[in-house]
């Protein structure tokens, strides 16, 4: 199957990450394969790509796209979650890495697909689970979907992850709204979830009501934040001196982990007027290894007007990159 994803601020990642024939590079989110194409086409000859994605369909639809070219000798495709990258890497002897990229979030395959339940333009299952399998595989069944989270969770935290993973100032309304419907029937589709939003909030501008609430329920089924907080400790313990990381995120909520995290173990970071390094918040990742990363982009680097225009996903996307010491 073609992919519909276009790849987010590619020039921008490949100036980064400068792969060179024979280099070693891993991309954490094969989506559509865009980021790992490119590189791909840069490393050979000698070099490799280890591309993960928890989605079995990115990295199935990608490898019947891929396998027979001659990229494919030297590319190793795994279905897990970057949060287990550390094992991963040493499961496949991959070593010697010069660089990673991760582009967190959804990919437009995955928000395309009715099926899989992202989309409040779409009526489909409640399900948003990056790792969904439609099968009648007994473990796929026993995951967490939105439709157990809306149905299942209590008032206290539904409200609350609106709030916190959704920045939804109408949180509270919403969910005893959904309280109220859910005593009367089950909700199990996209479009029944929009239509309740929509009672107690109104639409302005372009902007779904829903959009918020959407968010919250992603991250929550795929505990996003979580990953993201797991894996960059592991993405900088993997990589070999001189190996960059380069980190593209879509909303404030990843962007604070990232930057946060870069700042508190950065060799770089800024000192106070009195030469004092000031403490740094960390967001709850592991500050092990202070001094072991330069951050080589002071200020976030975002897509030109261009992109933005071609590609309306780029709009609120942000990259940050560093380099291992
Ligand atoms: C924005 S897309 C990546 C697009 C890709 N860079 C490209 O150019 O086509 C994000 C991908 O990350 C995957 N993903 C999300 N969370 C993940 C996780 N914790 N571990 C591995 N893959 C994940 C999703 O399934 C999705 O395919």
């Amino acid at each position: 199957m073609e992919t519909l994803h276009k790849p987010v601020l590619l020039n921008e990642v490949l100036e980064h990450l400068n792969p060179r024939a024979g280099q070693n590079f891993i991309d954490c989110t094969l989506g559509g394969g865009g980021h790992t194409t490119a590189i791909l086409n840069k490393v050979i000859t000698g070099g490799k790509v280890l591309a993960i994605d928890l989605d079995k369909e990115a990295i199935k639809n990608y490898e019947s796209r891929i396998k027979n070219q001659e990229l494919r000798k030297n590319l190793v495709l795994v279905n897990d979650n970057f949060a287990n990258l550390e094992k991963i890497v040493a499961e496949h002897n991959f070593s010697s890495v010069d660089g990673i990229i991760v582009d967190f979030g959804f990919s437009s395959d995955q928000i395309e697909n009715s099926e899989r339940g992202f989309s409040f333009l779409r009526d489909g299952p409640l399900d948003m689970r990056y790792n969904g399998c439609r099968t009648s595989d007994v473990r796929c069944r026993k995951e967490l979907t939105a439709e157990d989270i809306i149905n299942k969770w209590s008032e206290k935290e539904l409200e609350t992850i609106f709030m916190e993973y959704g920045e939804e100032w109408m949180a509270g309304k919403i969910t005893s709204r959904i309280i109220e419907e859910r005593k009367r029937k089950l909700i199990k589709t996209t479009a029944q979830l929009v239509e309740i939003i929509e009672k107690v909030k109104y639409r302005r501008g372009k902007i779904s009501p829903a959009t918020k609430v959407f968010q919250a329920l992603r991250i929550a089924v795929n505990n996003e934040l979580g990953n993201i907080k797991n894996f960059l400790p592991q993405a900088v313990k993997v990589l070999s001196p001189g190996g960059i990381l380069a980190v593209i995120s879509f909303h404030s909520l990843e962007d604070r982990i990232v930057k946060y995290f870069f700042k508190s173990i950065a060799l770089n970071r800024h000192t106070c007027r009195a030469g004092r390094t000031p403490s740094v918040a960390t967001d709850g990742v592991p500050a092990e290894g202070k001094g072991m990363i330069k951050i080589i982009n002071k200020k976030v680097i975002k897509p030109e007007y261009r992109e933005i225009r071609e590609n309306s996903r780029a709009r609120s996307a942000k990259l940050r990159v560093i380099e291992k010491i």
